[in-house]
């Protein structure tokens, strides 16, 4: 090595020894005769200090030094004179007094600053991202996505699960999203594609015999960028045989609760985690991935105007909607101007309006725009099924209910973010089962899975298959973490002919089922065992672990929202000989708008 000590470790204990240090130029000071410089490598800083009085030449030769030159120093751990010890540093007490200096490598001036954090285009940062990974919030971030990975690995191996990987190169494995095609040069016209996920591959480990498999898998989705959304990511893939719901769930919240409390235990968790059905997560928070760290429950007040003469609430009512309402605590105060903007803000999710309720002192002291069409039991119900108390506001939509189930969530979640009411400190999980196995796309007049068609229905469901598929439970599971969907799992159908009925009632023909998913059917033929599993999304348990916003802060080379990357510019065009040997052929884009 050319370092013999890294740049966190020197403590006083060091004093008097010889030692070499290597890493980069952190910050230079010059002080009348003595430069001084903070060395950085991984683990921290370390003071070190030239004196022309020790070393002429080593000091003339530091006064070429610049920000994130990289060099290598010897010298002797000497204390820190009285009174300039740094103690925010585990190496404060001392420093190192350097005899000799070789400049390892120069530096250009970087386009950012990597000694302290300041606020950067996210653009420039991702243009030379191994510069943005070299400060040290980014390196923590990383480092700790490392430790999260092996914690995995190490309870997981300890259970018993083997770690197997699974080709990327494949065929369609539907997740809901559209695929990456790769085409294949030996077969002109045919295409390999990227997994959403290994599915069916980890379904037929099971089938293959190794009852607890776990990887941890590159996924591969083509659909629109989200702060928690990105063309690939990485999931715990993980899947076993003979089981049912609970081995899962308790074995997740068991190896999630261990981890956060021996990795970061300064974040408070609930334990156990709590199980909410589907049905009741959407009543209560309109919502299957709940943000629980605070209450603001919805209210139900469809009932309560069956006879109003308030033309929005009446015709919604007509047309099958809903009214519901929440209660922001302390907010009865928001001026004109700021309600406009909570109006603003539901319109984004399709809501026509909201209706305020400002409640003043006295049952009879309530403010509203709409005041005239409300009558004084409404509004007395409207308060006592909210719990509203004096200054508080109450917003209540009316519309569809998933227009309105969307715009009170979002609007949820709006005010606990302008009230502080929720805490930068606290993880708060809760498992979700229960789901709908169907979801409803009216516009196309057909089912889609709510999670994927390897999905089991409840036993107790299965006749329901024929009559009112709408109404099927299916065995799935999700977890959510202050309000980030993290996870998602099932137990699995292993009957070809329930595969087989569940795929028609997608709306796939025999020979569609046969073409794209024979192998799996086939499988499930020769001795396939019950199984299930679920597949945590690491990035995004990890951004919560760093409390970062995105997950592009914990993956090291992400892509921009518009899915592209700065610093090698991909996607890019290729030579027109590689498409040739693919048999492909670009169309100009001005033929491709035509
Ligand atoms: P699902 O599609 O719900 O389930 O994905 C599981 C988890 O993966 C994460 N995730 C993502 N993270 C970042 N960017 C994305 N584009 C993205 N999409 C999903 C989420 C999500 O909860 N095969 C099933 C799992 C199973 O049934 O075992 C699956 O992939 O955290
Ligand atoms: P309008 O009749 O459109 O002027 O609306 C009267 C009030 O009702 C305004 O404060 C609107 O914001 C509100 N409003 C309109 N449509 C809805 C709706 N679908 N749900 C809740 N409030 C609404």
């Amino acid at each position: 090595m050319l370092k013999t000590h890294n740049c966190g470790e020197l403590t006083l204990k060091n004093a008097g020894d010889s030692v070499t240090l290597a890493g980069w130029v952190n910050r230079r000071r010059d002080h009348g005769g003595l430069i001084f410089i903070d060395l950085r490598d991984r683990e921290g800083l370390t003071q070190i200090v030239f004196d022309p009085e020790r070393a002429k030449e080593v000091h003339t030769l530091a006064g070429d030094l610049r920000s994130e030159y990289v060099i290598q120093v010897t010298g002797e751990v000497t204390k820190r004179p009285e009174g300039t010890e740094n103690t925010n540093l585990p190496t404060g007490e001392i420093e190192l007094n350097v005899n000799k200096l070789e400049i390892l490598n120069t530096s250009k001036v970087p386009p950012f600053y990597i000694n302290k954090e300041s606020d950067v285009d996210e653009f420039l940062r991702l243009q030379y991202r191994y510069l943005d990974l070299r400060r040290p919030h980014m390196q923590y971030n990383m480092i700790l996505r490392h430790r999260v990975i092996k914690f995995m690995r190490d309870f997981l191996s300890d259970r018993g699960f083997i770690e197997i990987e699974t080709p990327i190169l494949l065929k369609s494995t539907p997740e809901g999203a559209r695929d990456y095609l790769v085409p294949s040069r030996l077969y002109p016209g045919q295409f390999y594609a990227l997994p959403q996920s290994p599915q069916q591959l980890k379904q037929l480990l099971m089938v293959a015999g190794f009852e607890k498999y776990f990887q941890i898998a590159r996924c591969f989705r083509d659909e629109d960028q989200r702060a928690d959304r990105q063309p690939e990511f990485t999931q715990l893939d993980l899947e076993m045989s003979f089981v049912d719901e609970e081995d899962i769930l308790s074995l997740m919240e068991q190896m999630f609760i261990e981890m956060i409390e021996t990795l970061t235990p300064s974040f408070k968790i609930n334990k156990p985690f709590p199980r909410y059905t589907y049905k009741e997560v959407v009543r209560r928070f309109g919502t299957d991935k709940p943000d629980i760290r605070f209450g603001m429950e919805f209210a139900d007040f469809s009932d309560l105007f069956d006879d109003t003469e308030f033309g929005v609430f009446k015709s919604v009512l007509a047309s099958g909607g809903h009214i519901k309402g929440i209660c922001a605590p302390g907010s009865a105060d928001y001026t004109r101007k700021q309600q406009d903007e909570l109006i603003e803000f539901v319109k984004t999710y399709g809501a026509k309006g909201l209706v305020t309720l400002a409640i003043g002192e006295t049952d009879d002291d309530v403010k509203s725009r709409v005041l005239k069409f409300l009558t004084a039991e409404q509004i007395k119900q409207m308060i006592t099924r909210l719990d509203a108390k004096a200054g508080d506001l109450i917003l209540v939509v009316a519309d569809s209910p998933k227009v309105v189930n969307n715009a009170l969530s979002g609007l949820r979640t709006e005010m606990a973010k302008r009230l502080n009411l929720t805490d930068p400190d606290e993880l708060k999980f809760c498992y979700i089962t229960d789901f709908p196995l169907f979801d409803r796309i009216e516009e196309e007049n057909r089912w889609d899975s709510m999670h994927h068609p390897f999905t089991a229905p409840h036993d107790e469901d299965i006749s329901l298959l024929d009559t009112d598929p709408g109404k099927v439970r299916a065995r799935h599971y999700d977890f959510v973490c202050n309000g980030c969907e993290l996870s998602s799992g099932s137990i699995r159908i292993h009957q070809p002919e329930m595969q087989k009925k569940i795929f028609n009632l997608l709306g796939y023909t025999d020979d569609q089922i046969k073409e794209r998913f024979g192998h799996l059917i086939e499988a499930f033929e020769y001795g396939a065992p019950p199984h299930g599993g679920i597949a945590p999304g690491i990035d995004r348990f990890v951004m919560l672990l760093c409390k970062e916003e995105t997950i592009r802060e914990v993956i090291p080379f992400p892509k921009t929202q518009s899915a592209t990357d700065p610093m090698t510019g991909s996607p890019s065009p290729v030579p027109p000989e590689l498409l040739h040997d693919l048999r492909l052929k670009v169309e100009e884009e001005k033929k491709a708008k035509e």
